[in-house]
């Protein structure tokens, strides 16, 4: 499959991808450099055995940084790295996020490519062209929007993924349902988490169906004008506990969307009914739907926010179960809501 987005380049993607075929893919450049998870590394070391280049990166949010980019740039330009050469992010978001950062700024863009190795990864952030890394405890505040080559799906990197990593991933699924797609929250609703990961082949399906509809979007927009914002649903609060709280990003997005889907009931008259419904199916999925936090943290952390635009905030509310609109909430009104919803709700305290 090739998707290609309004602006440069084409994005090709090759699903059930065999890995052992890297060397393939590495014909068409000067040098192919692997850019590797240390779990993914560590599980599966044995395939990446005889490649010439491969540099493995601790993983975790600390490592989307400035320095952690520096380093990187170190060793490429220690291994010869050129312009005709191919950098592959081999990990999950944290991966894919860094590796098309380093690679969009290294000599001003070199061709790279991400094997996503985390279901949050695979249906979600390798694709868009969204790189970045953190600055502080400020998510993505550093980054660039540039569409990678080549995605390759290799199923068989699933096998060493924790329980609660699959949990993780099923947030953005569940995102997708709400925001676009009520035929897939219905779909997700029928079944459960376990099915999914005793369900390889159903997984697989959900993971093309994902990609499918993000990059629909992202087609439309990929430079985060309009339409692609609605990808934020359950991103503006969730960005904002995410690394206050220390939270994996599908559990703070859980959080975040359980609040925008209440902010949806009281600005949008979106059904509580629903509401409910989001919050049951987040818990189906084993994510988190409250949180121990201060709102002045929150407050504090929305307001730097890159959705912010001026004293207003893009919100994604919803008006229906899977469909989506941008709502432009004002500061203040945001800081009432939020100390209102989360006042009335029992499971989520702000101090
Ligand atoms: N660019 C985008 O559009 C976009 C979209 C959504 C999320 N993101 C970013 O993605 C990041 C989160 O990604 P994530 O949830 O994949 O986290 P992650 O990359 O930190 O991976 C989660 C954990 O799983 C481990 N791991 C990865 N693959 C494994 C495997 N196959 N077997 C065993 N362990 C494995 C990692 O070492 C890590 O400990 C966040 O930084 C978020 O901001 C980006």
């Amino acid at each position: 499959m090739i998707f290609k987005v309004k602006t440069d380049k084409q994005t090709k993607v090759v699903f059930n991808f065999n890995f052992k075929n890297i060397g393939k893919i590495a014909k068409n450049y000067n040098k192919l450099v692997l850019i590797v998870d240390h779990n993914v590394y560590r599980h599966h070391t044995s395939v990446f055995a005889g490649l010439e280049s491969v540099i493995v990166v601790e993983g975790g949010e600390n490592t989307k940084t400035l320095e952690q980019s520096q380093l990187i740039i170190n060793q490429l330009l220690a291994i010869g790295v050129d312009k005709n050469s191919l950098l592959i992010g081999v990990g999950g978001g944290v991966i894919t996020d860094l590796v098309g950062f380093v690679a969009s700024i290294y000599k001003r863009g070199i061709p790279f490519g991400f094997i996503p190795t985390t279901v949050l990864c695979a249906v979600d952030a390798a694709i868009g062209g969204k790189n970045g890394v953190n600055q502080g405890l400020i998510k993505n505040c550093i980054g660039t929007i540039n569409q990678p080559d080549i995605i390759l799906y290799d199923y068989l990197f699933f096998k060493s993924l924790p329980h609660v990593e699959f949990a993780n991933g099923f947030a953005e699924i569940i995102k997708y349902g709400c925001i676009c797609d009520v035929e897939l929250f219905n779909y997700l609703d029928a079944n459960n988490l376990q099915y999914f990961i005793n369900s390889p082949i159903a997984l697989q399906m959900l993971i093309q169906k994902c990609l499918l509809i993000k990059s629909a979007i992202i087609r439309k927009d990929p430079n985060d004008l309009a339409l692609r914002k609605t990808l934020n649903f359950g991103h503006t609060i969730g960005h904002a506990i995410e690394k206050n709280l220390d939270l994996k990003h599908g559990f703070a997005v859980s959080i975040g969307m359980i609040y925008a889907s209440q902010l949806s009931v009281s600005k949008r008259g979106f059904s509580k009914i629903d509401s409910n419904r989001i919050a049951s199916l987040l818990e189906k999925y084993e994510l988190p739907i409250s949180a121990q936090i201060k709102s002045s943290s929150v407050l504090s952390l929305i307001s730097n926010d890159k959705k912010k635009n001026g004293e207003e905030i893009d919100f994604i509310l919803l008006k229906k179960l899977g469909e989506s609109e941008i709502v432009k909430l004002s500061f203040d009104e945001i800081k009432q809501d939020l100390k209102k919803i989360f006042n009335e709700s029992n499971s989520i305290s702000v101090k």
